[in-house]
């Protein structure tokens, strides 16, 4: 989609009038004006999403968009390393939810590959646990326009794998 931004450009002239009749005197203008210009900025807002990872625990872009109804989102691991290790999933969140404190709930439900069961309320939907060269696809609803926090929930992910779900 592309979108129109008004810019404003600002431009400075300046302007000497030097010598005027009695030759000393030095006289300084400084005139402002403002134009605008329309500027299009490409801007990809689709519901049908992909998001990498990798061995270097990161996503691919800590920033979706997407129209509210139905999103979704397909999580892909590039690299090698194998779930146990390097796992990554994709879990957004409903609006409000501290991800700092699910991340450590987190750190302690390995048994359900660390989506804790506990903090099930606060969820909106994840992906399951994948390793390098795995993916997974989920479908899920979001009505209400807002941003939505994302994460990996893998222990210790969550301060470089995180990231917003614009939803408009
Ligand atoms: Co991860």
């Amino acid at each position: 989609m592309k979108r129109i931004f008004k810019v404003s450009f600002l431009a400075l002239a300046t302007m000497f009038a030097l010598q005027s009749c009695g030759g000393k005197t030095t006289e300084k203008t400084e005139e402002t004006t403002t134009t605008e210009e329309t500027v299009a900025v490409d801007e990809t807002i689709s519901n049908d999403i992909t998001i990498e990872s990798n061995d270097a625990m990161q996503y691919s872009t800590n920033e979706l968009r997407a129209k509210a109804g139905e999103i979704t989102v397909t999580l892909k691991h590039t690299g090698k390393m194998e779930k146990t290790v390097m796992g990554h999933n994709f879990v957004v969140f409903k609006m409000g939810t501290d991800i700092n404190a699910y991340g450590a709930k987190a750190a302690d439900a390995k048994d359900t590959d660390y989506i804790p069961a506990s903090e099930a309320a606060s969820v909106i939907a994840h992906t399951k646990l994948i390793g390098g060269g795995e993916s997974d696809t989920i479908t899920f609803s979001i009505t209400e326009p807002g941003t939505y926090d994302y994460i990996c929930s893998f222990p210790g992910h969550l301060a470089l794998m995180k990231g917003k779900l614009i939803v408009e």
